[in-house]
Protein backbone atom coordinates (compact mmCIF):
# COMPACT_ATOMS: atom_id res chain seq x y z
CA UNK A 1 0.00 0.00 0.00
CA UNK A 2 1.13 3.22 -0.81
CA UNK A 3 2.37 5.29 1.86
CA UNK A 4 0.01 8.52 2.33
CA UNK A 5 -0.34 11.66 4.36
CA UNK A 6 -3.97 12.32 5.45
CA UNK A 7 -5.57 14.90 7.04
CA UNK A 8 -8.79 14.38 9.01
CA UNK A 9 -10.32 17.68 10.06
CA UNK A 10 -12.58 17.73 12.73
CA UNK A 11 -11.27 15.08 14.19
CA UNK A 12 -11.50 15.44 17.65
CA UNK A 13 -15.41 15.83 17.56
CA UNK A 14 -17.98 13.02 17.22
CA UNK A 15 -18.19 11.59 13.67
CA UNK A 16 -14.49 12.68 13.02
CA UNK A 17 -12.64 10.65 16.43
CA UNK A 18 -14.31 7.56 14.95
CA UNK A 19 -13.27 8.43 11.44
CA UNK A 20 -9.36 8.71 12.54
CA UNK A 21 -9.77 5.58 14.52
CA UNK A 22 -10.94 3.74 12.02
CA UNK A 23 -8.11 4.85 9.40
CA UNK A 24 -5.36 5.40 12.39
CA UNK A 25 -6.02 1.17 13.03
CA UNK A 26 -7.24 0.11 9.69
CA UNK A 27 -4.13 1.98 7.39
CA UNK A 28 -0.81 1.75 9.59
CA UNK A 29 1.24 3.06 6.66
CA UNK A 30 -0.73 6.01 6.26
CA UNK A 31 0.30 8.81 8.34
CA UNK A 32 -2.91 10.49 9.91
CA UNK A 33 -3.14 14.16 10.53
CA UNK A 34 -6.07 15.42 13.28
CA UNK A 35 -6.43 19.07 12.85
CA UNK A 36 -9.11 20.56 15.15
CA UNK A 37 -9.89 23.52 16.94
CA UNK A 38 -10.73 21.62 19.91
CA UNK A 39 -14.22 24.12 20.38
CA UNK A 40 -16.19 23.02 23.16
CA UNK A 41 -17.31 19.70 20.64
CA UNK A 42 -13.84 19.06 20.09
CA UNK A 43 -12.62 16.74 22.69
CA UNK A 44 -8.61 15.09 22.96
CA UNK A 45 -10.31 12.33 25.32
CA UNK A 46 -12.41 11.04 22.07
CA UNK A 47 -8.97 9.66 21.16
CA UNK A 48 -7.35 9.13 24.22
CA UNK A 49 -6.67 5.36 22.96
CA UNK A 50 -4.56 6.64 19.94
CA UNK A 51 -2.23 8.56 21.81
CA UNK A 52 0.70 6.13 21.37
CA UNK A 53 0.01 5.15 17.90
CA UNK A 54 3.02 6.13 15.54
CA UNK A 55 1.08 7.17 12.63
CA UNK A 56 -1.19 9.29 14.28
CA UNK A 57 -0.61 13.02 14.87
CA UNK A 58 -2.97 16.17 16.65
CA UNK A 59 -2.51 20.02 15.17
CA UNK A 60 -4.62 22.02 17.08
CA UNK A 61 -5.18 24.96 14.22
CA UNK A 62 -7.94 27.13 13.39
CA UNK A 63 -9.91 26.49 9.96
CA UNK A 64 -10.65 30.09 9.12
CA UNK A 65 -7.18 30.77 9.84
CA UNK A 66 -6.24 30.76 5.79
CA UNK A 67 -2.60 31.79 6.31
CA UNK A 68 -1.77 28.63 9.00
CA UNK A 69 -4.02 26.38 6.48
CA UNK A 70 -1.46 27.15 3.27
CA UNK A 71 1.29 27.14 5.71
CA UNK A 72 0.36 23.64 7.18
CA UNK A 73 -0.64 22.23 3.82
CA UNK A 74 2.97 23.31 2.01
CA UNK A 75 4.87 21.76 4.88
CA UNK A 76 3.15 18.51 5.00
CA UNK A 77 2.18 18.38 1.52
CA UNK A 78 -0.73 16.15 2.28
CA UNK A 79 -1.98 13.29 -0.89
CA UNK A 80 -5.57 13.66 0.97
CA UNK A 81 -8.05 15.31 2.93
CA UNK A 82 -11.33 14.50 4.61
CA UNK A 83 -13.03 17.69 5.88
CA UNK A 84 -14.79 16.82 8.55
CA UNK A 85 -14.11 20.12 10.72
CA UNK A 86 -17.74 22.38 11.38
CA UNK A 87 -20.02 24.12 13.69
CA UNK A 88 -22.76 20.92 13.80
CA UNK A 89 -25.87 22.21 16.03
CA UNK A 90 -28.87 23.41 14.24
CA UNK A 91 -29.80 24.89 17.07
CA UNK A 92 -26.55 26.94 17.96
CA UNK A 93 -26.71 28.11 14.19
CA UNK A 94 -30.49 29.70 15.05
CA UNK A 95 -28.87 31.34 18.13
CA UNK A 96 -25.67 32.56 16.18
CA UNK A 97 -25.46 32.33 12.55
CA UNK A 98 -22.44 34.02 11.38
CA UNK A 99 -20.11 31.47 13.83
CA UNK A 100 -21.05 28.47 11.08
CA UNK A 101 -20.73 30.98 8.32
CA UNK A 102 -16.67 31.37 9.52
CA UNK A 103 -16.01 27.89 9.97
CA UNK A 104 -18.38 25.79 7.52
CA UNK A 105 -18.28 28.30 4.45
CA UNK A 106 -14.68 30.09 4.82
CA UNK A 107 -13.12 27.46 7.02
CA UNK A 108 -14.04 25.16 3.84
CA UNK A 109 -12.91 27.85 1.25
CA UNK A 110 -9.72 28.08 3.25
CA UNK A 111 -8.76 24.38 2.86
CA UNK A 112 -9.87 24.28 -0.64
CA UNK A 113 -7.60 27.00 -1.07
CA UNK A 114 -4.59 25.26 0.43
CA UNK A 115 -5.56 21.99 -1.35
CA UNK A 116 -5.42 23.86 -4.72
CA UNK A 117 -2.32 24.98 -4.43
CA UNK A 118 -0.66 22.31 -3.27
CA UNK A 119 -1.90 20.05 -6.03
CA UNK A 120 -1.75 23.04 -8.76
CA UNK A 121 1.10 20.93 -10.85
CA UNK A 122 0.31 17.33 -9.96
CA UNK A 123 -2.88 16.30 -8.66
CA UNK A 124 -3.10 12.21 -9.91
CA UNK A 125 -4.21 10.25 -7.14
CA UNK A 126 -5.45 13.18 -4.43
CA UNK A 127 -8.25 13.64 -2.91
CA UNK A 128 -10.51 16.28 -1.07
CA UNK A 129 -13.46 14.64 0.61
CA UNK A 130 -15.84 17.26 1.57
CA UNK A 131 -18.18 15.50 4.62
CA UNK A 132 -21.88 16.97 4.23
CA UNK A 133 -25.66 16.13 5.54
CA UNK A 134 -28.90 15.60 4.58
CA UNK A 135 -30.06 18.71 5.80
CA UNK A 136 -28.74 20.70 2.92
CA UNK A 137 -31.89 19.04 1.08
CA UNK A 138 -34.63 21.10 2.83
CA UNK A 139 -37.74 18.84 4.54
CA UNK A 140 -39.68 16.03 3.19
CA UNK A 141 -43.45 15.66 3.27
CA UNK A 142 -44.95 12.20 4.51
CA UNK A 143 -43.49 10.47 0.92
CA UNK A 144 -40.35 10.50 -0.45
CA UNK A 145 -36.79 10.14 -0.09
CA UNK A 146 -33.44 12.37 -0.69
CA UNK A 147 -31.63 11.00 -3.68
CA UNK A 148 -28.34 12.49 -4.76
CA UNK A 149 -29.86 15.14 -7.89
CA UNK A 150 -32.61 16.38 -5.10
CA UNK A 151 -32.10 19.89 -5.22
CA UNK A 152 -30.57 22.06 -2.52
CA UNK A 153 -33.13 23.55 -0.25
CA UNK A 154 -31.71 24.36 3.63
CA UNK A 155 -33.86 25.72 6.06
CA UNK A 156 -31.43 26.81 8.54
CA UNK A 157 -28.50 28.53 9.25
CA UNK A 158 -26.66 25.64 9.95
CA UNK A 159 -28.25 23.82 6.79
CA UNK A 160 -27.55 26.98 4.72
CA UNK A 161 -23.62 27.05 5.74
CA UNK A 162 -23.12 23.45 4.45
CA UNK A 163 -25.26 23.69 1.42
CA UNK A 164 -22.84 26.81 0.40
CA UNK A 165 -19.84 24.73 1.57
CA UNK A 166 -20.84 21.75 -0.68
CA UNK A 167 -21.60 24.01 -3.48
CA UNK A 168 -17.60 25.33 -3.13
CA UNK A 169 -16.55 21.57 -3.29
CA UNK A 170 -18.18 21.01 -6.31
CA UNK A 171 -16.91 24.75 -8.06
CA UNK A 172 -13.69 24.00 -7.35
CA UNK A 173 -14.03 20.46 -8.74
CA UNK A 174 -15.92 21.69 -11.63
CA UNK A 175 -13.59 25.14 -12.33
CA UNK A 176 -10.11 24.19 -11.12
CA UNK A 177 -10.32 20.48 -11.86
CA UNK A 178 -9.92 19.76 -7.84
CA UNK A 179 -10.29 16.05 -7.25
CA UNK A 180 -12.79 16.66 -4.77
CA UNK A 181 -16.27 14.64 -3.95
CA UNK A 182 -18.89 15.07 -1.56
CA UNK A 183 -20.86 12.76 0.85
CA UNK A 184 -24.25 13.58 2.34
CA UNK A 185 -25.45 11.58 5.47
CA UNK A 186 -28.43 11.57 7.92
CA UNK A 187 -28.51 12.00 11.49
CA UNK A 188 -25.54 10.18 13.17
CA UNK A 189 -25.52 8.37 16.65
CA UNK A 190 -23.35 6.30 19.07
CA UNK A 191 -20.61 7.02 21.28
CA UNK A 192 -18.80 10.17 21.88
CA UNK A 193 -21.71 12.42 20.74
CA UNK A 194 -21.97 15.98 22.28
CA UNK A 195 -24.75 15.95 24.62
CA UNK A 196 -26.61 18.84 22.97
CA UNK A 197 -27.66 16.36 20.74
CA UNK A 198 -31.08 14.73 21.02
CA UNK A 199 -29.75 11.00 21.92
CA UNK A 200 -27.22 11.30 24.34
CA UNK A 201 -28.49 14.35 25.61
CA UNK A 202 -31.44 12.62 26.02
CA UNK A 203 -29.58 9.92 27.91
CA UNK A 204 -27.68 11.74 30.38
CA UNK A 205 -31.22 13.75 30.81
CA UNK A 206 -32.80 10.16 31.75
CA UNK A 207 -29.87 9.27 33.84
CA UNK A 208 -30.31 12.18 36.24
CA UNK A 209 -34.01 13.02 36.20
CA UNK A 210 -33.58 15.88 34.20
CA UNK A 211 -36.83 16.55 31.72
CA UNK A 212 -36.51 15.70 28.27
CA UNK A 213 -37.63 19.02 26.16
CA UNK A 214 -39.42 18.07 22.93
CA UNK A 215 -39.61 20.33 20.88
CA UNK A 216 -43.42 21.09 19.10
CA UNK A 217 -45.17 17.38 19.36
CA UNK A 218 -42.38 15.16 18.56
CA UNK A 219 -43.90 14.11 14.98
CA UNK A 220 -40.43 15.19 12.95
CA UNK A 221 -38.54 12.61 11.90
CA UNK A 222 -35.50 11.99 11.75
CA UNK A 223 -32.96 8.48 9.88
CA UNK A 224 -30.75 7.25 12.17
CA UNK A 225 -27.28 5.50 11.24
CA UNK A 226 -24.84 4.16 13.87
CA UNK A 227 -21.71 6.06 13.53
CA UNK A 228 -19.31 3.44 12.73
CA UNK A 229 -21.35 2.63 9.96
CA UNK A 230 -21.15 6.38 8.51
CA UNK A 231 -17.24 6.12 9.49
CA UNK A 232 -17.24 2.73 7.26
CA UNK A 233 -18.80 4.63 4.40
CA UNK A 234 -16.45 7.83 4.13
CA UNK A 235 -13.57 4.73 4.93
CA UNK A 236 -15.33 2.94 1.31
CA UNK A 237 -15.77 6.19 -0.33
CA UNK A 238 -12.60 7.70 0.15
CA UNK A 239 -11.02 4.66 -1.69
CA UNK A 240 -13.32 3.74 -4.12
CA UNK A 241 -15.63 6.78 -4.82
CA UNK A 242 -15.51 8.72 -8.40
CA UNK A 243 -13.90 12.28 -7.87
CA UNK A 244 -17.04 14.62 -8.78
CA UNK A 245 -19.64 12.36 -7.85
CA UNK A 246 -21.87 12.62 -4.58
CA UNK A 247 -22.71 9.97 -2.21
CA UNK A 248 -25.69 9.68 -0.23
CA UNK A 249 -25.44 8.09 3.14
CA UNK A 250 -28.20 6.67 5.40
CA UNK A 251 -29.73 3.99 7.49
CA UNK A 252 -33.57 3.56 5.66
CA UNK A 253 -34.32 4.10 9.58
CA UNK A 254 -36.56 6.10 9.93
CA UNK A 255 -38.22 7.50 13.46
CA UNK A 256 -40.75 10.24 14.80
CA UNK A 257 -38.84 11.56 17.81
CA UNK A 258 -41.63 10.54 20.28
CA UNK A 259 -41.41 6.83 18.76
CA UNK A 260 -37.35 7.25 19.36
CA UNK A 261 -37.92 9.02 22.78
CA UNK A 262 -39.97 6.66 24.22
CA UNK A 263 -38.07 3.04 23.23
CA UNK A 264 -35.23 5.45 24.93
CA UNK A 265 -37.02 5.78 28.00
CA UNK A 266 -38.01 2.09 27.90
CA UNK A 267 -34.61 0.58 27.35
CA UNK A 268 -33.34 3.07 30.07
CA UNK A 269 -36.04 1.70 32.85
CA UNK A 270 -34.72 -1.52 32.31
CA UNK A 271 -31.18 -0.95 32.71
CA UNK A 272 -31.22 1.40 35.51
CA UNK A 273 -33.85 -1.06 37.40
CA UNK A 274 -36.82 1.69 37.29
CA UNK A 275 -40.36 0.58 37.12
CA UNK A 276 -41.69 0.61 33.48
CA UNK A 277 -43.21 4.11 32.27
CA UNK A 278 -41.10 5.88 35.10
CA UNK A 279 -38.09 7.81 32.73
CA UNK A 280 -41.79 8.56 29.86
CA UNK A 281 -43.07 10.87 32.84
CA UNK A 282 -39.94 12.73 32.35
CA UNK A 283 -40.99 13.80 28.78
CA UNK A 284 -41.55 18.17 28.29
CA UNK A 285 -43.00 19.87 25.05
CA UNK A 286 -41.74 22.95 24.48
CA UNK A 287 -42.03 25.75 22.20
CA UNK A 288 -40.95 23.98 18.59
CA UNK A 289 -37.58 24.96 17.28
CA UNK A 290 -38.16 27.53 14.47
CA UNK A 291 -38.07 26.66 10.98
CA UNK A 292 -37.74 23.05 12.19
CA UNK A 293 -37.36 20.50 9.05
CA UNK A 294 -40.09 17.93 9.30
CA UNK A 295 -38.37 14.78 7.82
CA UNK A 296 -34.97 13.72 6.49
CA UNK A 297 -34.86 10.22 4.45
CA UNK A 298 -32.11 9.30 2.45
CA UNK A 299 -31.81 6.83 -0.41
CA UNK A 300 -28.38 5.42 -0.10
CA UNK A 301 -28.77 3.71 -3.45
CA UNK A 302 -25.90 4.51 -5.44
CA UNK A 303 -23.33 3.69 -2.85
CA UNK A 304 -24.79 0.18 -1.98
CA UNK A 305 -25.40 -0.46 -5.26
CA UNK A 306 -22.08 0.82 -7.08
CA UNK A 307 -19.52 0.52 -3.73
CA UNK A 308 -21.08 -2.42 -1.99
CA UNK A 309 -21.56 -0.49 1.23
CA UNK A 310 -24.11 -1.47 3.93
CA UNK A 311 -25.33 -0.77 7.35
CA UNK A 312 -24.32 -2.98 9.93
CA UNK A 313 -26.66 -2.26 12.64
CA UNK A 314 -30.16 -2.62 13.36
CA UNK A 315 -31.02 0.55 15.20
CA UNK A 316 -32.54 -1.31 18.40
CA UNK A 317 -29.34 -2.77 18.91
CA UNK A 318 -27.32 0.04 17.89
CA UNK A 319 -29.15 2.26 20.23
CA UNK A 320 -28.78 -0.19 22.80
CA UNK A 321 -25.05 -0.37 22.72
CA UNK A 322 -24.98 3.47 22.71
CA UNK A 323 -26.92 3.93 25.86
CA UNK A 324 -24.31 1.33 27.24
CA UNK A 325 -21.45 2.95 26.31
CA UNK A 326 -23.20 6.16 27.95
CA UNK A 327 -23.84 4.71 31.05
CA UNK A 328 -20.50 3.04 31.41
CA UNK A 329 -18.77 6.62 30.37
CA UNK A 330 -20.16 8.68 33.19
CA UNK A 331 -16.86 10.26 34.13
CA UNK A 332 -16.74 11.06 30.48
CA UNK A 333 -20.34 12.76 30.01
CA UNK A 334 -19.55 14.97 33.37
CA UNK A 335 -16.25 16.19 32.00
CA UNK A 336 -17.90 17.43 29.03
CA UNK A 337 -21.25 18.89 30.57
CA UNK A 338 -18.73 20.64 33.26
CA UNK A 339 -17.65 24.74 32.84
CA UNK A 340 -19.80 26.66 30.37
CA UNK A 341 -22.05 23.74 29.27
CA UNK A 342 -24.43 23.92 32.39
CA UNK A 343 -25.43 27.60 31.98
CA UNK A 344 -25.43 27.30 27.96
CA UNK A 345 -27.56 24.09 28.62
CA UNK A 346 -29.96 26.22 31.19
CA UNK A 347 -30.34 28.96 28.83
CA UNK A 348 -31.35 27.39 25.89
CA UNK A 349 -34.11 24.86 28.11
CA UNK A 350 -35.41 28.56 29.77
CA UNK A 351 -35.96 30.31 26.43
CA UNK A 352 -38.20 27.59 25.40
P1 LIG B 1 -19.00 17.84 16.12
O1 LIG B 1 -19.58 19.17 16.44
O2 LIG B 1 -19.11 16.74 17.11
O3 LIG B 1 -17.44 17.99 15.78
C1 LIG B 1 -16.94 19.05 15.02
C2 LIG B 1 -15.43 19.15 15.25
O4 LIG B 1 -14.93 20.23 14.44
C3 LIG B 1 -15.07 19.46 16.71
O5 LIG B 1 -14.02 18.61 17.14
C4 LIG B 1 -14.61 20.91 16.65
O6 LIG B 1 -13.62 21.22 17.63
C5 LIG B 1 -14.05 21.01 15.23
N1 LIG B 1 -14.08 22.41 14.73
C6 LIG B 1 -15.12 23.28 14.78
N2 LIG B 1 -14.75 24.47 14.26
C7 LIG B 1 -13.47 24.33 13.85
C8 LIG B 1 -12.54 25.21 13.23
N3 LIG B 1 -12.87 26.48 12.93
N4 LIG B 1 -11.29 24.74 12.94
C9 LIG B 1 -10.94 23.46 13.25
N5 LIG B 1 -11.77 22.59 13.86
C10 LIG B 1 -13.02 23.03 14.15
O7 LIG B 1 -19.66 17.43 14.72
P2 LIG B 1 -20.04 16.00 14.14
O8 LIG B 1 -21.43 15.68 14.52
O9 LIG B 1 -18.96 15.05 14.42
O10 LIG B 1 -20.05 16.35 12.57
C11 LIG B 1 -18.85 16.24 11.80
C12 LIG B 1 -19.17 16.58 10.36
O11 LIG B 1 -20.16 15.69 9.85
C13 LIG B 1 -19.72 17.98 10.17
O12 LIG B 1 -19.18 18.50 8.97
C14 LIG B 1 -21.22 17.76 10.04
O13 LIG B 1 -21.80 18.78 9.26
C15 LIG B 1 -21.27 16.43 9.34
N6 LIG B 1 -22.47 15.61 9.60
C16 LIG B 1 -22.90 15.37 10.88
C17 LIG B 1 -24.02 14.56 11.08
C18 LIG B 1 -24.50 14.22 12.48
O14 LIG B 1 -25.51 13.55 12.63
N7 LIG B 1 -23.80 14.60 13.54
C19 LIG B 1 -24.69 13.99 10.00
C20 LIG B 1 -24.21 14.27 8.70
C21 LIG B 1 -23.09 15.07 8.52
P1 LIG C 1 -30.66 17.09 16.74
O1 LIG C 1 -30.03 15.95 17.48
O2 LIG C 1 -30.36 18.49 17.16
O3 LIG C 1 -30.30 16.86 15.19
P2 LIG C 1 -30.86 17.63 13.86
O4 LIG C 1 -31.61 18.82 14.27
O5 LIG C 1 -29.60 17.97 13.15
O6 LIG C 1 -31.70 16.62 13.15
O7 LIG C 1 -32.23 16.89 16.79
C1 LIG C 1 -32.85 15.70 16.33
C2 LIG C 1 -34.35 15.90 16.40
O8 LIG C 1 -34.75 16.01 17.79
C3 LIG C 1 -34.84 17.20 15.74
O9 LIG C 1 -36.09 16.96 15.12
C4 LIG C 1 -35.00 18.16 16.91
C5 LIG C 1 -35.39 17.25 18.06
N1 LIG C 1 -34.95 17.68 19.40
C6 LIG C 1 -35.87 17.80 20.45
O10 LIG C 1 -37.10 17.53 20.30
N2 LIG C 1 -35.43 18.20 21.68
C7 LIG C 1 -34.11 18.50 21.92
O11 LIG C 1 -33.76 18.88 23.06
C8 LIG C 1 -33.16 18.36 20.84
C9 LIG C 1 -31.71 18.68 21.05
C10 LIG C 1 -33.64 17.95 19.60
Amino acid sequence: MMKKTLLITGGAGFIGSHVVRLFVNKYPDYHIVNLDKLTYAGNLANLKDLEDKPNYEFVKADIVDSEAMLNLFRERQFDGVIHLAAESHVDRSISNPTEFVFTNVIGTVNLLNAAREIWKDNSEGKLFYHISTDEVYGSLGSEGMFTETTGYDPHSPYSASKASSDHFVRAYHDTFELPALVSNCSNNYGSFQFPEKLIPLFINNIRNNKALPVYGKGENIRDWLWVEDHARAIDVIFHQGKVGETYNIGGHNEWTNIDLIKLMCAIMDRKLGRESGTSEKLITYVKDRAGHDLRYAIDSTKLQNELGWVPSLQFEEGLEKTIDWYLANEEWMNNVTSGDYQSYYEEQYQKR
